[in-house]
């Protein structure tokens, strides 16, 4: 005790000694104010230690930079928008700055430098911790943020943990983490953008920082929460508005959307490690067919290769690579390869000479090629960042779409050496500004997956699908990401949940998870309960591991096929759904898979632990998945009033419920005011559905609009006009459902509209343009009946709800429908 008390001392008297003696701190501060210069939207501050510069992008986004030396041009990879012309009003005087536009104020404080952000009636939504805000330890640099009373934290990408991250620090450095444990970080991804809410405000911040960064949301203190990187500049975008799907759409205005996906992308994905030969390609197609399973795509893993050599294929499994995607396109089928960035070593292989003569890999200083140890042994990987790189990698891609290919599935793109730590001095090319490994690690991902998006749709003049592990904040723009290697366990299918609403939230809608597990063999319980959930999650792809068991939905036994075959049958009739939904997301970034807390932000119970792995799926739907293992949930059921998808029995909001549970029915409700458009049963999404559009609608009290969205579903005539949309609106107060006017250039694969009434049991008629029809009573089930025994020796008879129905005829005109 008295040996910890004397060496305080001599530590306090060290302290003393050093700032008497005017030895330096460690910490490097910004200092005082001592010059400001005001040029349109950009104001220019010289401090004592440091520069900042302050742009205002929009009335809602404003950026700051702050380096210990003058700020020169600079350069983003995820960044792709400018400046808009904004009006802003300044008002300085010797102890502070204020730049205001309608929306927000930014206020410098003078002595010392000092940054907060208020809103127009002066209420801070987000300030420096006085006598920190940003300062360096070295090279690496940090902004500490005043923690306010009750803040939460949401976002940050692909982060393990709870919904809300408070209390939780997290680094970001693009990681191989084969059958990561459910708490580990860093995962694959870097998205540096995340949204604090507190006190009905809320704010997203993106740190364009792509070296190593931390994220400190009060851990291991109770005074602030930070950001910083272990070098670069601090470079960060603030955004406010008043809801979070406008901050989720100011934050993907800057970073950039997801191109509309192909819509067989949207369909079930068949997948493991790996299938081969081409008769194994062809049986499970076929296996799929023949019990019916909709499914849209298959997947070939590394063992298509030869020795795992990339842009080869092993001839003696795959002899014929463009018949075999051509017999599987007659069935109905897509193709996905993976492709690894590692290019082995080997005198004579074309893409390791042909990499050489292009002088495309990546380098020690000394010039030497980077060597690496990946699937086919010691490798050298493509320069992605400069455009010699992407070009070669172009032409290499043009070899999988010649051969048919639709899908580019880009993995171990960490860059992953078997999870070994890759040498700090390793150069990139950097759009010519080399740059060592420490800084372009985090962006060889993001970067590797553009120059596959780019190459796959020059190649084939129709949408491709590509799909990342590794991932920087902008990916959105050319990729799909899953979860990577997860585990066959519970907690890992409700993790995955988190992981893929936190994406949402991070400007990336297009994510799945490894449905029933990478690594392990699931449960029957668990892989039903999973290819369940696995129908609301964008990307609905099961794959499994090397070596597992077999994982496709027959393996499990009949009930689980029956069960599984359900629920993507319905994925499959709710596709007019989801595709609006995924078209709404590619404009305004706001995903279809979603937390709760987008429409619910200022509710504290969807961040209790307890319900933070509800989620809606577009917004007319909330699911809410459970362990397999449990026979009771508790759900929480957020403002509005909630159908149950089965029965239609009405739950009313804002208050918990405990349900039991059964594995042959995921929990689902729908909300009150709900439009939701589906179509017959395809077996994908080639055939084509029958004419009729079937609209159910759910009777609430608020208004509502649907945009709804339709295009060939392949080309991009979008671009150009293609498509089909229309506003779908149902006005309570006004009684009506108007379908307005179409806009684009598409017709409609619907000739006629079948209204299904939820709710609605005291009606009779409806009118449409003025005319009356009458309403047919149905009873109505979005699940099938399983006409088999189960266990207990009972038939499963889904539950059904009472609606009421008419047809009337589709078209472009605008159709008020009266009810
Ligand atoms: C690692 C990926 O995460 C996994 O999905 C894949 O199956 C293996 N690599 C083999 O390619």
């Amino acid at each position: 005790m008295f040996k910890k008390y004397k060496s305080l001392c001599l530590k306090g008297l060290l302290v003393l000694f050093c700032l008497k003696s005017g030895a330096q701190s460690p910490v490097r501060t910004i200092g005082n104010v001592k010059k400001v210069d005001i040029a349109g939207q950009q104001i220019k501050i010289t401090a004592e230690n440091a520069y900042a510069e302050i742009t205002v992008y929009s009335p809602t986004i404003t950026r700051v930079r702050i380096d210990k030396q003058p700020l020169g041009p600079d350069f983003s990879y995820a960044v792709i928008a400018n400046p808009l012309p904004t009006k802003i009003k300044t008002n300085q005087s010797a102890q502070s700055l204020v730049v205001a536009t309608d929306s927000l104020q930014v206020e410098i404080t003078k002595t010392p430098f000092s940054i907060r952000f208020l809103t127009i009636d002066g209420q801070v939504i987000n300030e420096d911790e006085r006598g920190l805000t940003t300062s360096w330890v070295g090279d690496a640099v940090t902004s500490y943020k005043t923690m306010q009373e009750g803040e939460r934290f949401i976002g940050l990408g692909e982060k393990v943990g709870n919904l809300d991250r408070r209390n939780e620090g997290y680094t970001n450095w693009n990681s191989d983490k084969f059958g990561y444990a459910t708490n580990v970080d860093p995962l694959y991804a870097t998205i540096p953008f995340y949204i604090g809410i507190h006190h009905q405000l809320n704010y997203g911040i993106f740190f364009d920082n792509t070296w190593q960064s931390d994220f400190n949301f009060g851990a291991s203190n109770n005074r602030f929460s930070s950001f910083g990187a272990r070098n670069g500049e601090m470079n960060y975008y603030f955004i406010y508005h008043q809801t979070l799907a406008g901050i989720i759409s100011s934050y993907t205005s800057l970073t950039g959307r997801m191109p509309l996906p192909p819509k067989w992308s949207l369909g079930y994905q068949q997948n493991r490690y790996s299938y081969y030969p081409d008769v194994e390609v062809m049986r499970v197609a076929q296996t799929l067919r023949e019990k019916k399973i909709p499914s849209d795509g298959i997947t070939l893993d590394i063992h298509y290769m030869d020795s795992y050599k990339l842009f080869t294929w092993n001839k003696e499994r795959f002899p014929n690579p463009k018949q075999l995607s051509s017999k599987l396109a007659d069935m109905g089928y897509k193709l996905t390869v993976i492709v690894d960035p590692g290019i082995k070593v080997e005198d004579g292989y074309a893409a390791y000479e042909s990499g050489k003569q292009s002088d495309i890999f990546i380098k020690y200083p000394d010039g030497k090629y980077y060597t690496g140890q990946v699937w086919p042994g010691w490798c050298h990987f493509p320069d992605f960042t400069g455009t010699k790189g992407r070009q070669w990698w172009k032409t290499q891609i043009k070899g999988y779409t010649d051969a048919g290919v639709n899908g580019i599935w880009n993995d171990m793109n960490e860059i992953a050496t078997w999870g070994q730590k890759m040498p700090d001095n390793v150069l990139f090319n950097m759009e010519g500004h080399p740059a060592s490994h420490l800084q372009a690690h985090n962006i060889y991902g993001l970067q590797m997956t553009r120059a596959s998006y780019e190459g796959a749709r020059e190649n084939m003049n129709k949408r491709p699908f590509l799909l990342t592990r590794a991932a920087y904040a902008g990916s959105q723009r050319y990729t799909a990401i899953w979860t990577g290697d997860n585990r066959a366990e519970d907690d890992h299918m409700l993790l995955g949940v988190r992981l893929l609403n936190s994406l949402g939230v991070s400007g990336m809608p297009f994510a799945g998870m490894d449905i029933g597990g990478f690594t392990g063999n699931p449960t029957v319980g668990l892989y039903t309960r999973w290819m369940q959930v696995g129908a609301f999650i964008p990307y609905y792809r099961n794959h499994t591991q090397v070596n597992t068991k077999s994982a496709e939905p027959w393996a499990f036994g009949e009930e689980a096929l029956e069960i599984t075959r359900n629920y993507i049958n319905l994925r499959y009739r709710l596709l007019p759904y989801l595709y609006s939904n995924m078209a709404a997301a590619s404009r305004t970034g706001v995903p279809v898979m979603r937390t709760l807390a987008i429409d619910n932000t200022f509710d504290p119970s969807v961040y209790d632990t307890r319900f933070q792995n509800q989620f809606e799926f577009g917004n007319a739907f909330m699911i809410a998945p459970f362990e397999s293992t449990k026979e009771f949930g508790q759900v929480y059921f957020p403002a509005g009033k909630w159908y149950s998808l089965y029965t239609d029995k009405v739950f009313n909001g804002k208050q918990e419920q405990i349900l039991s549970l059964s594995f042959k029915t995921l929990p689902v409700f729908v909300k009150g005011s709900s439009i939701i458009p589906m179509q017959s049963l395809t077996q994908s999404t080639v055939e084509k559905p029958a004419d009729t559009l079937y609209l159910h609608v759910y009777r609430g009290d608020q208004p509502n609009t649907f945009v709804y969205y339709e295009d060939d579903g392949e080309s991009f005539d979008y671009e150009k006009g293609g498509y089909y949309q229309r506003s779908i609106t149902y006005d309570p107060a006004k009684k009506q459902l108007q379908l307005d006017k179409v806009t684009g250039s598409y017709s409609s694969n619907f000739r006629y509209v079948s209204l299904l009434l939820h709710g609605f049991e005291d009606m009779d008629k409806i009118s449409v343009n003025g005319k009356g029809i009458q309403l047919q009573k149905q009873s109505y089930s979005f699940l099938s009946p399983i006409s088999r025994f189960d266990p207990q020796g009972a038939y499963f008879e889904p539950d059904r709800c009472a609606i009421q129905q008419a047809t009337f005829e589709n078209g472009n005109q605008l159709i008020n429908v009266d009810l």
